[in-house]
């Protein structure tokens, strides 16, 4: 069988969860949109079912999933619903919906509901993707309000650059946020992973952790003690030496400069693992640091043996987790962890704890 897996340790996942709860305080959604980043949805929601104040996912499919699989928590549709229909399929499964734009506001003042919806009405505060302006925040909270089909409204906004601890975007935003809400009632939800960590100021009633509860810590200085949760894995499927000069794989992008022990690994960007990175791309063979040589293809991808005497057929090679932190892959290929985490496909999942 070929030894391409990701494993996912829930019981980091849980214990990112409890730590995003307890820095924040208060309670928090555990965002599994996106299929939990890439880790499954229905497995990581599970394991966290018995201690989760709740669950975000996208949008009303991804929620059905997670019903279907016996997830019965609060869940809260981030992007809200596309057409007036799943208002109905809303109550039905007792979910909660984000409200971000007119049209949605107007979609619940023109239908009517067999029983109220709790909604998250969503405040553009800099944001500029979706939500209200501030200055339409409270009309928007009245006509809900008298539109008969919510029994309760939240508040809350999304920050875009909670990540970055030196910029003023996210205090500018909390201002906004704040001066939008003053005189609504209701519970408030502002942080996302980057303002758990990095925002004291944002922690209200209600955090929203992604990328935190896999263990992808989204501040610079990391150092915030999470788990990584999924180690991508595989094996050392062949191995050859090449001589001074000889190219290696497609465009012959390395070229060894001393003679080469080169092992051949069953993992490819077909599975995920990104073509773009560089020739010295971080890998761990049996433990041990490693590197990227040439440039990774579908299936495989091959890397640098020759340190490594020991190494050999069936030698364990860990592209991210544990000893290779994914955020050093995100960094290489010029992307964010969440994309990659997003993107592993087709390899086994295993799960423990
Ligand atoms: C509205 C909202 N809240 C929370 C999150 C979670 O963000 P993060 O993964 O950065 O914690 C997301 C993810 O994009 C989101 O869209």
């Amino acid at each position: 069988m070929r030894p391409a897996r990701a494993l996912i340790d829930l019981a980091a996942l849980r214990h990112n969860y409890r730590l995003a709860r307890e820095r924040h305080g208060g309670r928090a959604l555990a965002v599994v949109k996106a299929n939990a980043y890439g880790h499954g949805a229905v497995q990581c929601a599970c394991a966290l079912e018995g201690e989760a104040d709740g669950f975000a996912v996208a949008f009303l499919e991804e929620a059905l999933t997670l019903r279907a699989a016996g997830i019965r928590k609060p869940m809260l549709l981030l992007e809200g619903v596309f057409e007036a229909s799943e208002l109905a399929d809303a109550v039905r499964e007792d979910l909660w919906i984000v409200v971000h734009h007119e049209a949605q506001l107007r979609m619940l003042e023109t239908t009517t509901l067999a029983a109220p919806l709790h909604v998250w009405l969503k405040i553009n505060t800099g944001m500029n993707r979706a939500g209200f302006l501030p200055e339409a925040a409270s009309a928007a909270w009245q006509r809900l309000q008298a539109s008969g089909n919510v029994a309760d409204i939240t508040l809350m906004t999304h920050f875009a650059r909670a990540d970055e601890p030196q910029v003023i975007t996210t205090t500018e935003q909390i201002a906004r946020f704040d001066a939008a809400t003053a005189a609504l009632p209701g519970a408030h939800s502002l942080a996302n992973s980057g303002a758990i960590l990095g925002w004291p100021q944002a922690r209200r009633d209600w955090a929203r952790p992604g990328i935190l509860l896999y263990g992808a810590d989204p501040l610079p200085q990391e150092g915030n003690g999470l788990q990584p949760v999924m180690t991508l894995e595989s094996a050392v499927m062949a191995v050859r030496e090449i001589a001074a000069g000889e190219a290696l794989g497609y465009g012959g992008r390395f070229v060894a400069d001393t003679p080469t022990r080169v092992g051949l690994v069953a993992m490819g960007y077909a599975d995920g693992y990104p073509r773009v990175v560089p020739d010295g791309t971080p890998v761990s063979v049996d433990g041990h640091p490693s590197r990227i040589i040439g440039r990774v293809s579908m299936d495989m991808l091959t890397v640098d043996l020759s340190r490594l005497p020991t190494a050999a057929i069936g030698s364990r090679v860990e592209l991210w987790g544990r000893e290779v932190p994914v955020n050093r892959i995100a960094a290489a290929a010029g992307t964010i962890a969440y994309e990659l985490l997003c993107n592993v496909k087709r390899v086994r999942f295993s799960y423990q704890g």
